[in-house]
């Protein structure tokens, strides 16, 4: 009897454990509910695209591999409903699937244990558009005249592939890109082969360090390319026609910055760099795509200085939810601060003078930088060169050797993971050797002009 039912409660346990449940349709960002999905991790995407910039036709096939992080009856995509999925099969075999908005819900044929390796397979196709952000600028799939400027911070990422589209699923990436023979296409990482059959072309990129959804990017257009080796960086440089007669030493640039940028925050992370210059006048930002930045027009020095610092800060270290993209760009600002003091530009207590000069009335002061208010605020200066004046004074709190193994120790500690703001309080503290709360509210947390 006692054994019998031992059995049956056995039985049981099994039944209801291999039911399992649905993945979560969102990853929890207070600023971007939807984005990202939950019950599985993403490890590596291998995206093959066919793109037509004349009839601006798009066909992929998206192979995701991933592991559930519970037993999985159901998962979603994020992916815009503009294009049309044709295709779903999970491990090899036919899974059902529905477009929901910006969510496509996958159901395997049978549940996914927990802890499971499984390949999803999506074939999709439909022709592209961008996304307008709650700041009003766009992002995503943006049409040139001769191809796609493709930046896709903050939500850009699902307007051209099905992914799990929040920052904390990093992932490795493959790239495999076929054009019309007259256009290049030029995505992050290193370029492996590039193949012409009658009049296209395939272009691959492997991008081997983890990489956040919001920094890939795949544009195309007639660019000329170059690869050289810059110091002790592969450099790929890629550039409208248009541009191209101001750009003729921009590989070269990149040289003296990162050199400069790794004696201060360490090693630069990833096996290559470069630049990605499209002529784009409306697009009206750059964007720090990992290893190689885009712009809309040739970088300044301080621009170049700005999307190079992301490569530590930003892409290789990268926040855990929106509302904390002062670690982007207050680290990014500062560092931009940095090189044009060493270049004899403009000196670092001239920037900061600057910033920190406006009128404590200003929104700049009423805004906290760990926390702009919205997803509308995030590219504001409040977060910028708050952000940056953050961080010069903590240099001047704990003193230059403390506050530079500070940025280096963020640098290693979380090299290609996430982190928030509360990891780098933690982390001054331990360094500098005092409690730092009263500063870091001040700074970060309250409205209001601190004392310098
Ligand atoms: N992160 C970019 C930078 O500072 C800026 C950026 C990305 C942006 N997306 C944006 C600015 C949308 C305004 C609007 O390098
Ligand atoms: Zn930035």
């Amino acid at each position: 009897m006692k054994r019998l039912l031992a059995l049956a409660a056995a039985a049981l346990l099994t039944v209801s454990a291999s039911a399992g449940s649905p993945g979560d349709p969102g990853a929890g960002d207070p600023y971007f509910p939807g984005q990202g999905n939950g019950g599985y991790d993403a490890g590596h995407y291998d995206l093959a695209l066919d793109y037509n910039p004349g009839s601006n036709a798009l066909n992929g096939v998206a192979t995701i591999s991933a592991r559930t992080t519970q037993e999985l009856t159901r998962f979603n995509l994020d992916l815009v409903d503009t294009l049309k999925v044709r295709s779903v099969t999970v491990d090899g075999a036919a899974a059902s699937f529905s477009q929901q908005g910006t969510e496509l819900v996958v159901t395997p044929a049978a549940a996914l244990a927990a802890g499971a390796g499984f390949t999803t397979v999506v074939s999709y196709g439909g022709r592209p558009t961008h996304v307008l952000d709650p700041d009003g600028s766009r992002d995503g799939w943006i049409r040139t005249s001769d191809g796609v400027f493709n930046a896709n911070e903050p939500q850009g990422a699902m307007t051209w592939y099905p992914g799990n589209h929040h920052m904390t699923d990093k992932a490795t990436y493959r790239f495999a890109v076929t054009v019309p023979s007259t256009r290049v296409a030029v995505a992050n990482g290193d370029l492996t082969s590039r193949n012409t059959g009658g009049d296209r072309t395939t272009y691959v990129w492997d991008a081997r360090e983890p990489m956040a959804s919001y920094l890939t990017t795949v544009s195309i257009g007639k660019f000329i390319l170059t690869d050289t080796k810059v110091g002790n960086f592969r450099t790929i440089v890629a550039v409208d026609p248009k541009l191209a007669k101001d750009a003729t030493t921009l590989a070269q640039r990149h040289g003296p910055v990162l050199d400069y940028f790794s004696s201060l925050f360490g090693p630069y992370p990833f096996s290559s760099t470069g630049a990605i210059v499209d002529h784009e006048p409306n697009v009206g930002y750059a964007l720090e795509t990992q290893t190689r930045p885009i712009y809309p027009v040739v970088p300044s020095e301080s621009l170049l200085a700005h999307e190079l610092a992301h490569q530590w800060f930003g892409d290789s270290v990268t926040p855990s939810r929106w509302q904390e993209i002062w670690l982007n760009e207050g680290f990014a600002t500062y560092a931009e601060w940095l090189w044009q003091d060493k270049i004899g530009q403009r000196t670092l207590q001239a920037s900061a003078d600057g910033a920190y000069a406006r009128p404590e009335t200003d929104e700049f002061w009423q805004t906290p930088t760990a926390d702009p208010g919205g997803p509308a605020a995030l590219f504001h200066d409040p977060v910028y060169d708050r952000g940056a004046l953050t961080l010069h004074a903590l240099r001047g709190m704990v003193g230059d050797t403390a506050f530079f193994t500070i940025l280096r120790t963020w640098a290693t500690d979380h090299k290609y993971g996430n982190a928030d703001t509360a990891a780098f309080i933690e982390l001054s503290e331990r360094v500098a050797g005092r409690d730092l709360s009263g500063f870091f509210d001040a700074w970060l947390f309250k409205p209001g002009k601190p004392a310098l």
